[in-house]
């Protein structure tokens, strides 16, 4: 990204915004356990999308009627640069990303409310931290629970458009992404997963091979033998034979562009039939979902033809019995496959969810479904060349969802649950990809990660 790529990005939400003032937030340090020893810094992303700023307590105001843009920040103290360094002025940060006019963070306030006096529209985006809720409250006069519904549908709309469809550029640096770190690191991670190996030894294996190209992880990570947690983050378990270890894990790059990836291996690397005839199906959904991703197609529908090829598989295997089209429409399928295909994909890893799920994923014409399962999918609406996607299916056995079912007798008509019950020790599979659409079609991003069972076997017997 150079200069002009973040005048351009803020010259396109001025024009799209028309009147009123932006307010655009950035990240401050958020405390561990005392003020001074914080968390790592992670910038906002819309913040890093229009200046590229990545440092702390910086704010931007665009006014879109009088074209002008005025970047907030402090200049170190002397005090500061002891313990920090001498770091480049506020006036040099602001030349970088082509902002000419600067001010200290406490005039934010007079600006504000001197717009606000001459009755100006302030727009503002939803505020996740805590921090900027306080910030805003103060700012706007208004109380915290007031700000969500004074957030600016406007603003929301334009940075979502902007956002949603990635330049060749921004394209590049999620492959970056893939290429430098995730794709070697989930390599490595089949290597690794043999029985005796800690989840936590595979999980410092591939934080050091992101260490080593100076980034962090997107997200945190999934690494477990008990993959049908879905968001399991501990690391405690000890690899055995028989198991599957479901691993979703992926680095953002240095202008913090992520990848997602997920990959399930057999411990020990050779997939026992049962383990191998689940993989293929959740394989041959994946494929499938991938094949059908193009401009024009709703991804709500490329979910449910995934789930009913999860289903059809599902029930060749006597897991499920019936006709699958009213099995899935009755949402059956989704006590095997209880979350969404995928999600955008970009500064986020869950792209822009803090502007809100269903203004990123859904639109006028896909309302949400509140069917359990399918009111988890992410993203639903057409699909337009420039998104960059995960998909994602899975098949999870879930002891407590399985005994809650069938417990209450739901969908007896459309589970086995006998048979389904000789899976509670089986764990999850899920396959995940990052898939870029583009004219006519789709490109899956990054370097061929080992997905085949062939491939994953070969790979994990390649070792040491
Ligand atoms: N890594 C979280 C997800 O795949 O959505
Ligand atoms: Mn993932
Ligand atoms: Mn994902």
């Amino acid at each position: 990204m150079n200069i002009q790529d973040y005048i351009k990005r803020r010259n396109n939400l001025k024009e799209k915004v028309k009147e009123g003032i932006i307010f655009l937030s950035g990240n401050s340090l958020v405390p561990r356990n005392y003020p001074s020893n914080p968390f790592s810094f992670r910038q906002d992303s819309t913040f890093l999308y229009y200046t590229g700023i990545d440092l702390p307590d910086f704010y931007l105001i665009i006014d879109c009627d009088k074209s002008e843009e005025i970047l907030f920040g402090n200049e170190l103290t002397t005090e500061d640069t002891v313990w920090s360094g001498a770091k480049e002025s506020i006036k040099e940060i602001a030349n970088k990303t082509g902002i000419k006019c600067t001010k200290s963070v406490s005039e934010l306030s007079n600006t504000i409310i001197n717009a606000k006096s001459k009755n100006r529209k302030i727009h503002f985006l939803p505020p996740y931290p805590g921090s900027r809720q306080i910030l805003l409250s103060k700012l706007m006069g208004l109380d915290i629970e007031k700000l969500i519904e004074n957030t600016s549908r406007e603003l929301i709309e334009a940075v979502i458009s902007q956002r949603s469809v990635k330049s060749d550029k921004e394209v590049l640096q999620i492959e970056n992404a893939l290429n430098d770190v995730t794709g070697p690191m989930h390599i490595k991670a089949m290597q690794m997963a043999q029985p005796g190996i800690y989840e936590y030894e595979i999980v410092a294996e591939m934080n050091r091979m992101a260490k080593l190209k100076n980034i962090d992880f997107a997200y945190p990570v999934i690494c477990s033998v008990y993959g049908e947690i879905l968001h399991n983050d501990t690391h405690g378990n000890k690899l055995q034979k028989g198991q599957l270890l479901l691993i979703d894990a992926g680095a953002e790059n240095q202008l913090h562009y992520a990848s997602d990836i997920t990959r399930t291996t057999p411990v020990g690397g050779k997939f026992d039939s049962r383990q191998k005839a689940i993989y293929e199906i959740v394989l041959n959904t994946q494929e499938q979902a991938i094949e059908s991703v193009k401009p024009g197609v709703k991804y709500l529908d490329i979910h449910i033809e995934a789930a009913k090829n999860i289903t059809s598989g599902l029930k060749d295997l006597g897991l499920i019995k019936g006709n699958i089209e009213e099995a899935v429409q009755a949402g059956a399928h989704a006590l095997f496959f209880p979350h969404g295909l995928g999600h955008m994909l970009g500064l986020d890893v869950h792209d822009m969810e803090d502007l809100g799920e269903n203004l990123v994923g859904y639109d006028k014409n896909i309302k949400r479904s509140s069917q359990f399962g399918t009111a988890y999918l992410r993203l639903a609406r057409t699909l337009e060349p420039g998104f960059v996607i995960t998909v994602e299916p899975g098949i999870y056995f879930i002891p407590q969802l399985i005994s809650l079912w069938r417990t209450g007798k739901k969908f007896n008509d459309f589970i086995n649950y006998p048979e389904s019950e000789k899976f509670l020790d089986f764990g999850g599979i899920r396959i995940e990809d990052n898939v870029l659409v583009i004219n006519g079609g789709h490109k899956v991003l990054g370097n061929k990660i080992p997905k085949s069972v062939t491939d994953i076997e070969n790979i994990s017997f390649t070792i040491q």
